[in-house]
């Protein structure tokens, strides 16, 4: 729930102040004094007043506090057969989901990149996709009985894309629309979130794919009765909705409906976990991005910006270039951007990235360059990681799995949990969002979100799943 005054200005009135209807000729002259004098300063008056109004769209809304009581829990998919040797442990992927499905009582809104929940498309007979399955059969449960309105937006499939779990839904009652970002923007919906009842909310690396709930490493955050965060995240989702209807283009300025008062300069401020805290969603690409929205790379980059002591990145793949376009184009904001820190504050940067079969060779010169960046003398610490998910014969057997999909970044202030791959793409064409909290201070017992955050970082970075990269680092035996 919001509270506050809010100070937008009522339109219809600015609008009726237009210039006066020319009169008739013998009293304009009459007025010709009455013009220069006084209408004239008014006019210019109000124009000013128009464009002040109107221009600094987000800061015109007075920030506004949010009462919900907000709980935020981190939620990870570990993949079968993996342990770790500490207790960090949170809950599972698979049992929030159901968890939202059964909790909705009017809505569930779910943004995805594609839909792979039963085990068909692979040719396996993996006993691992029953979590999927019953997703799968939960969500064709609640459309069927039609009291929930279920909407899914997902990313135009290709010919050769499984569309039978999205055929199962549709004739179950939900609906779902096709977002064709490739001749929108030559990208791809690439967000994983989920919206119930606008009220709770799940967004992290998960595909709906059965192999992300058993078979690869994910990492996500629900929030619960949090009314504020999700309204904002309804409104990222309503333009998926929007650019899902057939022949529909991305305006050119977003309506302002569409636009948020939440962003990295002034974020929203609520109680989560009992911990006063700051957060925002961000973005991408900026195309989607309505006014007051942080661009998804404006967050990154601002969140690195803002570390004291140390930068922990865990993604899956890393790339200071544009990794799909042609021709090849060098992209190096983020890269610039952590050397900065190491260099000018010496932040301690650590980097895990997911090394598997499908990896692209041309990540490893340049996470080698990074980790190059190391000297003790100097005080320059940049260090990298890959982090291997082990698989055996049978697991070996499923197609783009056992990898470690996280794509979240973790300072000594802030937590962002996004969606997107870190290279230039998908900060350019691909749409993809983040959450990012900031947590100044523990009032409560509990452990912040920064600090829960922090310790599944430390507990991969400690595993035996991770070898640091080095000029000697056998890639090929490795992944
Ligand atoms: C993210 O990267 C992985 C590994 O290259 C790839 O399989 C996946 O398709 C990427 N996402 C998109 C939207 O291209
Ligand atoms: C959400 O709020 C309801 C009603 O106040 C409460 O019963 C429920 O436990 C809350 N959920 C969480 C996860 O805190
Ligand atoms: C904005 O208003 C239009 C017209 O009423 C509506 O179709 C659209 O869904 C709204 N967008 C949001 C984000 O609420
Ligand atoms: C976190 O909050 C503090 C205090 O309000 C602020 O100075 C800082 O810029 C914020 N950091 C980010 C990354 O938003
Ligand atoms: C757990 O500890 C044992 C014994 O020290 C070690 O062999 C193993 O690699 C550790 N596992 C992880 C995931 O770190």
């Amino acid at each position: 729930m919001l509270t506050g005054i809010n100070t937008d200005v009522p339109y219809e009135k600015l609008a009726s102040l237009k210039m006066p209807e020319e009169e008739t000729q013998h009293r304009y002259k009459a007025q010709k004094y009455y013009w220069f004098v006084f209408l004239v300063p008014t006019l210019l008056l109000a124009v000013m007043v128009l464009q002040a109004l109107l221009v600094p769209l987000p800061s015109r809304t007075l920030r506004q506090t949010c009462t919900d009581p907000c709980r935020l829990v981190l939620v990870e998919s570990i993949p079968e057969g993996l342990s770790f040797n500490t207790s960090t442990t949170n809950p599972s992927i698979y049992q929030t989901w159901l968890d939202l499905i059964s909790e909705a009582q009017s809505s569930l809104d779910i943004a995805s990149f594609y839909w792979t929940l039963t085990n068909k498309d692979t040719g396996t007979h993996e006993q691992t996709a029953n979590q999927g399955e019953d997703i799968l059969a939960g969500l064709t449960r609640l459309s069927k009985e039609g009291r929930v309105s279920v909407r899914i937006a997902v990313s135009m499939p290709q010919e050769s894309q499984p569309q039978e779990d999205l055929a199962i839904l549709s004739n179950a009652g939900a609906d779902v629309r096709k977002v064709n970002m490739r001749e929108l923007t030559s990208g791809v919906l690439h967000t994983k979130f989920w919206v119930v009842d606008r009220k709770h909310i799940y967004i992290g690396s998960a595909n709906m794919d059965w192999r992300s709930l058993t078979q690869v490493k994910e990492l996500g955050a629900v929030v619960y009765n949090c009314s504020c965060l999700a309204e904002d995240l309804g409104k990222i989702f309503q333009a998926y909705w929007y650019l899902g209807e057939a022949g529909k283009t991305i305006p050119s300025h977003w309506p302002a409906n569409y636009s948020t008062p939440y962003n990295k300069d002034t974020p929203l401020e609520l109680s989560l976990n009992g911990t006063p805290s700051s957060t925002y969603l961000s973005s991408s690409p900026p195309a989607l991005c309505a006014d007051g929205r942080t661009q998804d790379l404006k967050a990154i980059l601002s969140v690195i910006d803002d570390a004291h002591q140390f930068v922990y990145i865990a993604v899956m793949n890393y790339l200071p270039t544009m990794e799909f376009s042609h021709p090849k184009r060098y992209w190096s904001d983020i890269d610039t951007q952590l050397r900065r820190v190491a260099y000018e504050r010496r932040v301690h940067v650590r980097l895990l990235i997911s090394c598997w079969a499908s990896t692209q060779p041309a990540m490893f010169p340049f996470l080698r360059s990074l980790a190059s960046v190391n000297d003790h003398k100097s005080k320059l610490d940049i260090q990298v990681k890959l982090f291997v998910v082990p698989a055996n014969p049978r697991q070996k057997e499923i197609p783009y799995a056992r990898v470690n999909h996280n794509k979240y970044m973790v300072t000594d202030k802030v937590a962002y949990i996004g969606t997107s791959n870190w290279s230039g793409d998908y900060f350019v064409h691909t749409a993809g969002s983040a959450l990012v909290v900031n947590q100044t201070s523990a009032q409560s017992t509990e452990s912040t979100v920064q600090e829960q955050l922090q310790a599944v970082f430390e507990r991969d970075w400690d595993s035996s799943y991770s070898t640091p990269i080095n000029q000697h680092t056998d890639l090929n035996r490795l992944c």
